[in-house]
Formats: structure tokens, sequence, C-alpha cells
């Protein structure tokens, strides 16, 4: 799981400065005589897999989110909008469809448009197991932290393994983010019946009701890739 808790901002302060340094950016400097804010997208970045660091929401709908949602953020700190209240976005679509790509684009538009962003990314399946109840882990407070984040990206909702306990957590994170009005973009391979028999009919109807739907088909974008190369052998 991704998130600002302070045990991680060590590591994430050192990956920025190692991103700065290999941009030829002195990570030390403080121009101005002030200390310089990282731009949002930059210090973003050490926290997007790899994979998808360059992505973009180059999908309509999942733009057109992207562009509500920053529309409707009021003013946060230093005047840029920060994430209110808003509607969620569903993307769903078989593997390879590039549901994660389209999730991360987003999360990147927003930041590149200047929206103040506290964002927290997991698949179901990190969730679970980050929740599970251990000794020396607080998993109600994780709960709550996940639940009230301005923007959480659940990504492949139905892939995890299905037990009352998962379906019990995720009911509790979507209640509350439905209720609090929070936007959620979630991704998924099931179609709508699956998903509802995978997550019961409470987190389903609350879903539906509260997210805009995008469905991405085409091809398994990564054998697509695989094949490339090889044709070119
Ligand atoms: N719009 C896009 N433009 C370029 N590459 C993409 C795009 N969407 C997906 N990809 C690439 O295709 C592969 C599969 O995408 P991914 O988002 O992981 O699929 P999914 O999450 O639906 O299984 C990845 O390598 C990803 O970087
Ligand atoms: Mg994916």
């Amino acid at each position: 799981m991704r998130d600002h808790d302070p045990q991680h901002l060590g590591g994430i302060a050192r990956r920025l400065a190692h991103i700065l340094t290999t941009r030829g950016i002195d990570p030390t400097a403080t121009p101005d005589g002030g200390p310089e804010p990282v731009p949002a997208l930059l210090a973003a970045e050490s926290r997007i897999p790899a994979r998808y660091r360059g992505a973009t929401a180059d999908h309509p709908a999942v733009a057109a989110w992207v562009r509500t949602i920053a529309e409707a953020g009021r003013p946060g700190p230093g005047g840029a909008p920060g994430i209110a209240q808003g509607r969620s976005l569903l993307i769903a679509g078989t593997t390879g469809t590039g549901k994660t790509h389209q999730a991360y684009g987003a999360i990147r538009s927003l930041l590149g448009a200047g929206v103040r962003l506290r964002w927290k990314a997991t698949t179901a399946a990190d969730l679970y197991a980050d929740l599970r109840p251990r000794p020396g882990h607080d998993g109600e407070r994780e709960l709550r932290d996940l639940a009230r984040c301005p923007l959480l990206v659940i990504d492949d909702l139905g892939a995890a393994k299905y037990s009352e306990w998962t379906e019990e957590i995720t009911m509790r994170l979507i209640n509350h983010r439905y209720n609090e009005m929070l936007p959620t973009l979630v991704t998924t391979n099931l179609g709508m019946a699956d998903l509802r028999a995978h997550t019961g009919d409470r987190v389903a109807s609350r879903l539906s009701e509260m997210a805009d739907k995008v469905i991405l088909d085409g091809p398994d974008r990564r054998r697509a890739h695989r094949r490339h190369p090889v044709a070119a052998v």
C-alpha cells in the first residue's frame, strides 16, 4: 500500500532526491533563499509504479471524470483546488485492456492540473492483506485512513479470494466513501453481475449509484506488446 504514513516519508524523500538528481536538479538547493515546493506530479512519481509513471488518462470518459473532479475542487492550502466531494469512477474491462493505466493516468492528470491531492492506491488483494488482523498492527486505523482519504484507487476489485471478511471490509470502506461522497476510482475485470456476486449486493448497489462507469474493451495490450519485438526479430 502507498500512503503518507510518517514511516514512509524518509524513503519517499530519498527516492525524490534520486529523481531530482537524475534530472540534473540539486535536491538540496533552495532557490530564492526559501524551500522550493516540489511539484506535486514529481512528488507523486515516486509513489506511482514504474510501469504507469508515464500513463495518460487518454480514454475520453476517464478524461471527462478527471475534468469534473478538478472543477469541483475547492481551494486548498496555497489556493490550489483540492478534492472535496465528487463522483466516483468504475473502470471495468478484461485483463490487459488498460484499467490500471487509466487509473494512474487519472491521478497524474489531476496532479498535472494543479489539484492538491492526498491519494492512496492499492489493489484489493493488497488491501485485504494489509488489513488482516495481526499482532502489533492497527488494521482498524488503517481502514479508517483509507475510508477518509480524499481520493482512493482500489485496483482489481473482485480479483482477490472472496470471504465474508473481505465482503465486510469492502462494505465498510465503500459505505463510508459512499456516505461522504468521496471520489473513489475502482477497477475490476468482472462484469457487473459477477462483481455483484463477488462483493455482495450492498457494495455493488452503492458502487452503481456513486460511480460513473467506463468499460474498456479491445485486446490484451500485454500480448500485443509481447508480439511486437518478436515480429521485429
Ligand atoms: N492507453 C495506453 N497507452 C499505452 N499503453 C497502455 C495504455 N493502456 C495500457 N497500456 C499498457 O498495456 C499494458 C496493460 O495495461 P494495464 O493497465 O496494466 O491493463 P489492466 O490493468 O487492464 O490489466 C501495460 O503495459 C500498460 O502500460
Ligand atoms: Mg491492472
